[in-house]
């Protein structure tokens, strides 16, 4: 099934009307480029700080109840040791736009994991920075940087953050990051507040259009110290709909089974994300104390990843499910 050549309004009616077999296509064709191998990727959320506003998350400047943390780079460099304990071979440093760490710190922790461990990859999720700090990055050792667009549509990425927040940076972000040789994430939320199915159809032309490596998908879900507290959620079944066509439109991409699409069914939404085209999964290494507190959204799913038992435990989940776990560094396919 090409999906490559629908417009909008094709993929528009796709996306309300998705074929019963979605899935098995999705699953076919990422087996295709990656067997049945899921990537685990260990992800530190080192600092809850932002200088944002974005009107669905948990973390905005605006939530005076969030509790707010930061690692200090010993304190991260802790949770890389770990995770090479537990055999992660790439970290993923997430956190808000926290303006206390200046490029030069990031340059500086990055430099020291990639001095420790040469051959692991190094993820950064830090948000919008100018070319030359991505540039400084990369130097430093940066592997690869995730940067959800969140809503392709101008308007609609205006109802969802405040006036000085514009998806035009956002894009040039993501261009300039692809340009500078990064492995690069685009993604965005199903169900968000106003979000329609053209919505929708929208992401995945820019998908299309951007080509980026890697895509986060996770549904919209409300958090109660926002503005958007008393909106409902994104569905499960829409997320995995959008998780297909992803894996559709760009056959050789890294999808995570995100935190948000476990948090709506904690019994099986990994899995379910795996079966609708998923290869990607990134269990949580940030210390358990600071964890609740990188709260995006309520209720946000937080097992005791760093576990060497619960490792196993995802291990088997895969498993079960016909796939196997993939502790090496899981490129995009084009970059091996
Ligand atoms: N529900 C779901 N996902 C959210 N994010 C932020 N807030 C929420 C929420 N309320 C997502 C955004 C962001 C990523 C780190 O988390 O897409 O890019």
């Amino acid at each position: 099934m090409d999906i490559t050549g629908l417009n909008k309004k094709e993929l528009t009616e796709l996306i309300q009307n998705p074929p019963v077999d979605l899935g098995v296509e999705a699953v076919r064709v990422k087996t295709e480029h990656y067997g049945n191998r899921v990537f685990a990727r260990g992800l530190i959320e080192f600092t809850n700080y932002c200088k944002n506003n974005c009107l669905y998350c948990g973390i905005r400047l605006g939530n005076k109840n969030a509790v707010r943390y930061r690692l200090s780079k010993e304190e991260i460099i802790k949770c890389c040791e770990r995770g090479n304990e537990l055999g992660f071979s790439t970290f993923v440093l997430q956190g808000g736009e926290d303006t206390k760490y200046t490029a030069d710190d990031i340059c500086d922790i990055v430099f020291s994991i990639k001095n420790l461990y040469p051959d692991k990859a190094i993820t950064l999720s830090i948000g919008e920075k100018s070319r030359e700090e991505y540039k400084m990055y990369k130097s430093a050792g940066a592997d690869r940087y995730l940067l959800r667009h969140e809503t392709a549509d101008d308007v609609h990425y205006n109802r969802l953050h405040p006036k000085n927040m514009k998806l035009s940076d956002r894009k040039k972000c993501l261009y300039t990051l692809k340009e500078l040789g990064y492995q690069t994430g685009a993604g965005f939320m199903v169900g968000s507040p106003y979000q329609t199915s053209a919505e929708l159809a929208e992401d995945l032309l820019f998908l299309k259009e951007l080509q980026p490596e890697m895509v986060g998908i996770g549904p919209f879900i409300p958090h109660c110290d926002t503005p958007f507290g008393e909106f409902s959620g994104g569905g499960i079944e829409n997320t995995l709909t959008m998780l297909s066509l992803t894996r559709l439109m760009l056959p050789k991409a890294l999808l995570p089974a995100t935190t948000a699409l476990a948090t709506l069914d904690s019994e099986n939404g990994r899995k379910r994300g795996f079966m609708a085209g998923a290869n990607v999964v990134m269990p949580n290494l940030t210390p358990k104390i600071q964890r609740e507190n990188y709260s995006l959204y309520n209720n946000k799913a937080s097992s005791g990843n760093e576990d060497a038992a619960e490792i196993e435990h995802l291990r088997e989940e895969i498993s079960s499910i016909g796939g196997v776990l993939d502790m090496s560094r899981g490129d995009h396919c084009s970059f091996n």
